[in-house]
């Protein structure tokens, strides 16, 4: 059987190492003894009502858990594991120290994953012997749940990404994407990005926190299971938002400034769905397809949001 181990059992740690499992990996937890104790329960917790959403069996839900075992030591952790991921507290000290540690006991075909949400993974990375084995994996909460697994690639790790793909993709049944090594990755950095301007617009007396947070949740939030930035941006006009980037980096600063590329595409007439080109090609029958199935959305998120009052 397979082996893993997942240093840090908090949140993250915790909800990754119920993802190995139920993918059929023998996992070790390591954190400190309080912490285990506490990740033990949360874990029972998470597969009962994994099994009460009917996504779990019973007996699955044992299986599962009989397949983790928690340490702390970090030498019984990482034993015959094929990759260790790290998912310990946000310190970019911690994780250095941690992955000279992980570097020095572990084999030499072993990959080392960190779960960092903002750091940089050459940042990491440099600082260990074997740099080509080290690379980013971040889940997102929950991770048994969340379908895709961002996996960072960095200037010395080309080797393994294949490796790492095809574990996540086949064993793990995760949709991955490979991005190129950078603070916040790209989901973190999106995420921060509009977080920044909340912060910013409630900072400026626009709205309240529920008004921002119910107009994004009723807007923005409506269209993203379906369309990510660039489709809305060709569904609703290159050329539109380009003006609009142009008057709002004028009146409200440098980080509306529409990028070079999208000023030449708007010159060269793609301009998205009405032109057939855009950051994608559309065939002719695609707005008629793809309003129907938006309609469809809209109405099946709506009726969810009703039995969602939090
Ligand atoms: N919370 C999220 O939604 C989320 C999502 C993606 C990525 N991440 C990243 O995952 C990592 C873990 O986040 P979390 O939310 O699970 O944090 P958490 O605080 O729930 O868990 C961190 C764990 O690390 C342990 N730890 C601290 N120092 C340690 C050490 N020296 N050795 C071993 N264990 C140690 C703590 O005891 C704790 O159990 C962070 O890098 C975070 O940025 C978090």
């Amino acid at each position: 059987m397979y082996k893993t181990a997942v240093i840090g059992a908090g949140l993250m740690g915790s909800g990754i190492a119920i993802a190995y499992s139920a993918a059929g990996y023998q996992v070790m937890l390591f954190d400190f003894e309080e912490v285990l104790k506490k990740s033990l329960e949360n874990i029972k917790n998470i597969l009962a009502e994994l099994s009460r959403l009917q996504i779990l069996k019973n007996e699955d839900q044992n299986k599962i858990l009989e397949r983790i075992s928690m340490t702390t030591s970090l030498e019984d952790a990482v034993k015959d594991a094929e990759i260790v991921t790290e998912a310990v507290s946000e310190s970019l000290e911690l994780k250095i120290n941690l992955f000279k540690q992980l570097d020095e006991i572990c084999g030499k075909e072993v990959i080392l994953a960190s779960n960092t949400s903002s750091f940089k993974i050459s940042e990491i990375a440099q600082r260990v012997n074997r740099k080509q084995r080290v690379v980013g994996t971040h889940w997102w909460n929950p991770p048994y749940l969340m379908p895709l697994v961002e996996i960072i690639r960095t200037d010395f790790n080309s080797e393994i990404i294949e490796r790492v793909v095809n574990l996540f993709t086949k064993t793990l049944k995760k949709q991955v994407v490979v991005c190129k090594d950078s603070p916040g990755g790209v989901g973190v950095r999106l995420q921060a990005a509009l977080f920044a301007e909340a912060m910013k617009i409630y900072d400026e007396g626009l709205v309240s926190a529920s008004d921002l947070d119910k107009i994004v949740k009723l807007t923005l939030g409506m269209r993203y299971p379906l369309f990510g930035p660039f489709q809305i941006a060709d569904l609703g006009g290159l050329d539109v938002f380009l003006h609009a980037h142009d008057y709002l980096s004028k009146r409200l600063g440098e980080r509306f400034t529409p990028i070079r590329r999208l000023v030449s595409m708007v010159e060269n007439g793609e301009l998205g769905v009405k032109t057939g080109k855009g950051f994608y090609t559309y065939p002719k029958d695609y707005l008629e397809k793809v309003l129907k199935k938006r309609n469809e959305t809209i109405l099946e998120i709506l009726r969810i949001q009703s039995k969602f009052d939090v």
